[in-house]
């Protein structure tokens, strides 16, 4: 039996399961981030962390942790956790892969079509009591989405849903730049893989599904910015800091790209005040890709089940860092 905490408010479900297995929990009930300090003060001497992709874990954090055996990451992302520092320590990370696959891909196409089609902008209109007669001339004309071109900007599952979504709902073209060649795109939605500066030139949207590492941060800067049509609308629900949103911000004022939606922010909560200003070409989100009831649920309770295993001293079905698990292997 161990002693978890979770650094956040979590579902019912998530308690249920830890406890059926005897764990003692001790959860953070204000849900508001804790700074390290205070964070580190809660965890010490508890085997588990279950935490958030906004808390940042690591290695000063985990050498004042020195009972952690387990971090199982509320995300699929887990750029907040030195995984190298984590596997030198013989600690495990798991994340949440797939459950959130289709929920993130559709919220793609939300803003997607939002921002092609304008719609918080003709919401607002509405709101704002300005509709007073249908107009040839309609002051929130878009542009047309079906049989455009989308670059997809890594070919992983999310990036595989929303060329699905692409293909056989808009007759979109859809070409992708990814670490490696994706047979089952090709194959199945027909995405063609093309350089990166390809993409850039030949897409009329732009969707983002990288992890956030050193090499994808500030993939999108001035320059790719340049190489981009002065029509294209990037949309980004993967980690805010792959887009410079200085550059972003220039590039829309430019005239260089029409316009943006974007679900993740560089310095996250906060939001570049300009973009902010951009009713017209900037549609907003507060990074909800993944949130849908359903598909959170699912999160948390997977989360909880891999530090279930992790506890036990199984292979969590979601381990991230593999060569603890090789290392773990050959020991056997
Ligand atoms: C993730 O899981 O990494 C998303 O950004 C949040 O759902």
């Amino acid at each position: 039996m161990a002693e978890i905490f979770i650094t956040r408010r979590v579902f019912r479900g998530v308690i249920d399961i830890l406890e059926k297995e005897g764990h003692t929990i001790d959860i953070n009930e204000s849900d508001r981030i804790l700074p390290a300090r205070e964070l580190v003060k809660r965890a010490h001497g508890k085997t588990g962390l279950i935490c958030l992709l906004n808390d940042s874990i690591d290695s000063v954090v985990m050498d004042k942790l020195p009972s952690l055996k387990v971090i199982s990451n509320i995300a699929v992302g887990y750029d907040n956790i030195d995984i190298v520092a984590a596997t030198q320590r013989g600690i495990m990370v798991t994340n949440t892969p797939g459950v959130l696959t289709e929920t993130t891909a559709d919220l793609v196409f939300a803003l997607l079509l939002g921002a092609a089609r304008r719609i918080p902008e003709a919401d607002q209109f509405i709101r704002a009591g300005k509709f007073k007669n249908w107009q040839l001339l309609q002051p929130h004309m878009g542009v047309d989405i079906y049989e455009k071109t989308l670059g997809i900007v890594g070919m992983g599952a999310i990036g595989q849903a929303v060329a699905k979504r692409a293909t056989k709902g808009f007759d979109m073209r859809v070409i992708y730049f990814s670490s490696s060649r994706k047979e089952r795109a090709e194959k199945e939605f027909g995405a063609e893989f093309v350089t990166f500066n390809e993409l850039l030139s030949l897409s009329n949207f732009i969707s983002i599904h990288v992890p956030l590492t050193e090499k994808t941060k500030h993939m999108f800067s001035t320059e790719a910015f340049k190489k981009m049509k002065n029509t294209a609308i990037l949309i980004n629900t993967a980690r805010g800091p792959v887009v410079d949103e200085t550059a972003l911000v220039e590039a829309i004022k430019d005239g260089q790209i029409r316009g943006a939606a974007l679900d993740v922010f560089e310095e996250e909560p906060s939001i570049h005040p300009e973009l902010i200003k951009m009713e017209e070409n900037v549609v907003l989100a507060p990074h909800i890709g993944s949130a849908s009831i359903e598909t959170r649920l699912r999160m948390a309770k997977m989360a909880a089940r891999n530090m279930v295993q992790g506890l036990k001293g199984n292979r969590p079905p979601n381990l991230v860092n593999k060569r603890l698990d090789s290392r773990k292997e050959t020991n056997k």
